[in-house]
């Protein structure tokens, strides 16, 4: 499902772009281009840094959204 619409990026994409380093919504700005137009994706995008910086076992957490995407 895409997190923000206007630039077609799902949310799968925007957790691997955490996991490959975004660490604020500057860089998932810059990388993705979400939010630079309407912004409605905003809240989405910060919920998906907060489960990120919050995740018990960011480990297991990038496991899980890998193989998810080789699926
Ligand atoms: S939904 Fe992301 S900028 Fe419009």
């Amino acid at each position: 499902m895409y997190a923000c619409v206007c630039r077609a990026v799902t949310e799968r994409q925007i957790h691997l772009a955490i996991l490959a380093g975004a660490n604020s919504v500057k860089d998932l700005r810059h990388e993705l281009g979400v939010i630079d137009e309407c912004g409605h994706c905003a809240s989405c995008v910060k919920k998906c840094l907060r489960e990120a910086h919050h995740s018990p076992s960011p480990k297991l957490s990038s496991a899980n959204i890998l193989s998810s995407v080789a699926a």
